[in-house]
């Protein structure tokens, strides 16, 4: 794989790496490094070519788990998407970015007081509820502020998505409710006066990596919705969730979107009651949108040969992405200072004192790699920053950068960490 492949803004000139034509280096050497950038541009692209090839009826909501980076979500949202979030925090950040109410759903279990009663006092479009225990606490809530809370009611199917890296639906999870107790669920729930079922939820897998496993996986949706129409409450929403992979590797296909918003389309029209309802069909994809735009650079401060390999030992590590730690999968590695040339493989890693502490194994760089240069880590846009542990060993946060319109701004910056240990408390007796 090569830059291009992961954005056509990206590009080498002989010793430099350039986004849309500016030169990361200064910024690197301004900045410090370890540090995330992001390109603006590609961001644009890849949600403009979802728009592009799904159908007009299908609201795009940004799962901003994915990268929660408030310029992110304002530059996903300016160009028309929602926002799926998880958190009162997820949903504090929505309301600093003036993300509209309206087109913001919030997913995940073990939601707590706080969480249900922000999304409550905000009136978001619909909160997905996960349990029975879950719908009563929301009722209770909606009841204390006099009114009514609409939900979707999330789905764990029986069905697994072919092609996805993760499963978050099919067998025992500890996501939603599983489909074959939904009757009873929705009895139990169908005397509460503060909640209205109003759409279902599926979020079956991630990294999804053929369009045949997406399609298949929306049409179970749509089937499961069509009868939870046919025999309980008027389904005005289905979210069928995100998943939508990208290739981290030259063996991914990642799930090729162009020519898919027929079938889509086709598949809308075999459920009437999708358009005789007003059916808002919302997916939520977070990775696609976000992820290629991303690179985290990190400076090589060793170099060192053991027992038949090589390393390169750098500033950064898993505390900042530990997504190639997490998945066992290293991601496109290049070597930012050097013109690509003769390559050979090294092994990553950093400083924490964890074996599982590598950006990658194996990675082909420059055989000039050495003490100094920069590595760029790509396809971090998503689940980088956010997936990580960066407390593990006491280093600064790392910042985060956008290139935007031919320039760059700070857009989280670097946290010092003896800002953290500042704050910490010995108690009186042990001082
Ligand atoms: C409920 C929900 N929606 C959407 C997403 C986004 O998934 P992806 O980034 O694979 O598109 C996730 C990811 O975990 C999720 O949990």
């Amino acid at each position: 794989m090569n830059v291009q492949d992961i954005s056509s803004n990206f590009s080498f000139d002989r010793d430099y790496f350039s986004i849309s034509g500016l030169n990361v280096k200064p910024i690197i050497e301004k900045l410090g490094t370890p540090l995330f950038i992001y390109d603006a541009e590609t961001i644009k692209e890849r949600y403009e070519y979802l728009r592009a090839n799904l159908p007009l009826e299908v609201d795009i909501f940004y799962a901003m788990k994915a990268n929660p980076s408030l310029a992110v979500i304002k530059q996903l949202v300016n160009l028309g998407a929602g926002v799926e979030v998880a958190s009162e925090g997820e949903l504090y950040a929505c309301k600093k970015v003036g993300v509209n109410p309206k087109d913001i759903v919030f997913a995940g279990p073990s939601k707590t007081f706080e969480d249900i009663t922000m999304a409550v006092e905000m009136g978001i479009y619909a909160l997905n509820a996960e349990s029975v225990g879950e719908i009563k606490r929301i009722d209770e809530i909606a009841a204390s502020h006099d009114t009514v809370m609409d939900i979707e009611l999330r789905i764990n199917p029986e069905f697994e998505v072919a092609g996805a890296a993760v499963n978050m639906g099919g067998g025992s999870k500890k996501f939603g409710i599983d489909s074959e107790v939904l009757s009873a669920a929705i009895e139990q729930v169908s005397s509460l006066n503060n909640v209205r079922l109003q759409g279902i939820h599926i979020f079956a897998g991630t990294g999804i990596q053929n369009s045949e496993g997406f399609l298949s996986n929306l049409e179970n949706c749509f089937t499961l919705a069509e009868e939870m129409n046919r025999k309980h409450f008027k389904v005005l929403s289905i979210d069928f969730g995100g998943g939508i992979g990208i290739p981290y590797s030259d063996e991914d296909s990642g799930l090729s979107i162009g020519g898919i918003s027929d079938k889509i389309s086709d598949m809308i029209k075999k459920y009437p009651f999708i358009r005789e309802n007003g059916t808002r069909l919302i997916a939520e994809p977070g990775r696609y949108l976000v992820g290629q735009s991303g690179i985290y650079i990190t400076k090589v401060i060793d170099k060192k040969h053991s027992r038949g390999k090589e390393y390169l030992l750098v500033d950064g590590g898993a505390q900042h992405l530990l997504r190639p730690a997490l998945i066992g999968q290293s991601q496109p590695t290049f070597n930012l200072s050097r013109e690509q040339g003769n390559l050979q493989p090294f092994d990553v890693g950093g400083s924490l004192c964890t074996s599982i502490d590598f950006l990658g194994k194996d990675l082909n760089l420059s055989e000039d790699s050495a003490v100094g240069d920069f590595i760029g880590v790509f396809c971090s846009g998503a689940y980088g920053y956010t997936e990580s542990m960066p407390l593990f060993l006491s280093h600064d946060i790392a910042p985060e950068v956008l290139v935007h319109n031919g320039k760059y701004d700070v857009i989280r910056p670097r946290m010092d960490i003896r800002k953290i240990v500042d704050e910490m408390v010995i108690p009186g007796e042990l001082s």
